[in-house]
């Protein structure tokens, strides 16, 4: 695989940079992608052998990366990460806050340990990381925060997650508040609100139903599948200098699903024939 050169001399932090099983996920793919364009990466997850797997597709590809083991819901994990960053590469310019896990249920169902737990993995990991990349970053000349979203934090989702989604809204919203107060640092912080992604994720307790995802390309205006490859792109692109005037912003990577409201789907999603009533045909 030919390397790039979009970011050139850049040290990069990904955490949740390992993937669960066979499918690649969004940490994964962005590591891989961020190291072709030439960055160096600090590959953190809570576990070695996933993170292993990772480095070996970079080393074998001619890249550079290092592990950094830890638990990104502890603080004190988080400073150590950034930390080895400095030590390891002697600056950070990049980090991708790709760590975000599951809560479910609607707010009459909701366990309160797993509610604790979702907030710590989707809101606490991206705020304590960012808590102590900031000043690393800061004295490196500046650089860039890209967090991860959900179109499940601007719509209701296909399942009842409140746990999840509510987190999710937080990270879109935590992107732009970090954006203003960070600008004059010159630090960037957006964010990628992935959608119906065949990843590791939607993946991870059960491997998904073929007519799952049928239903899920078709809910899209692209009426395609998208991969954590996609979301690893979008990464790409907001971490490099072709970005530099971009920050603020929650990109969705979703083959245009936000774009859409059911009922634009109708014929699309049924195979039925749509009520005359309100036509998109007609002129109103
Ligand atoms: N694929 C989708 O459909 C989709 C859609 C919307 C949002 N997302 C978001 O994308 C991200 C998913 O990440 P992924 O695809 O890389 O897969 P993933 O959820 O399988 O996790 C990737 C890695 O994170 C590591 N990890 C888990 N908890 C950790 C912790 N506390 N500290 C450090 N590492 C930890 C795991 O060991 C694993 O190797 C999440 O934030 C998720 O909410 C995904």
């Amino acid at each position: 695989m030919a390397l790039g050169n979009r970011l050139e001399d850049k040290v990069a932090i990904v955490t949740g940079a390992g993937t669960r099983g066979e499918i690649a996920g969004t940490g994964q793919a962005a590591s891989i992608l961020m190291a072709r364009e030439g960055a160096k990466i600090l590959l953190c997850d809570i576990d070695i052998d996933r993170a292993e797997e990772t480095l070996n597709v970079i080393e074998k590809e001619g890249g550079i990366g290092k592990i950094f083991v830890g638990d990104v819901t502890s603080e004190k994990d988080c400073e150590a990460m950034i930390n080895e960053s400095i030590k390891q590469f002697n600056k950070l310019d990049i980090l991708f806050n790709n760590v975000g896990g599951p809560g479910g249920g609607m707010v009459t169902e909701i366990d309160e340990e797993d509610w604790h737990r979702s907030i710590d993995l989707n809101i606490k990991s991206a705020v304590m990381g960012s808590k102590y990349a900031i000043p690393a970053m800061e004295k490196s000349g500046g650089g860039c925060i890209i967090n991860v979203s959900s179109i499940d934090g601007t719509q209701a989702g296909s399942t009842r997650n409140v746990p999840y989604s509510i987190s999710k809204a937080a990270i879109s919203h935590l992107s732009r508040i970090m954006a203003v107060h960070h600008g004059r640092q010159n630090i960037r912080v957006n964010c990628v609100a992935p959608g119906h992604v065949y990843g590791a994720f939607p993946n991870r307790f059960k491997k998904m139903e073929e007519d799952w995802r049928d239903l899920r390309k078709k809910a899209g205006p692209l009426g395609t599948e998208g991969t954590a490859w996609d979301v690893g792109w979008a990464v790409v692109y907001l971490a490099s200098d072709e970005a530099k005037w971009v920050t603020g912003v929650v990109l969705p990577v979703d083959a245009g699903v936000q774009a859409a409201s059911p009922l634009s789907m109708w014929d699309d999603l049924n195979d039925s024939e749509r009520p005359q009533g309100r036509s998109f045909d007609k002129k109103l």
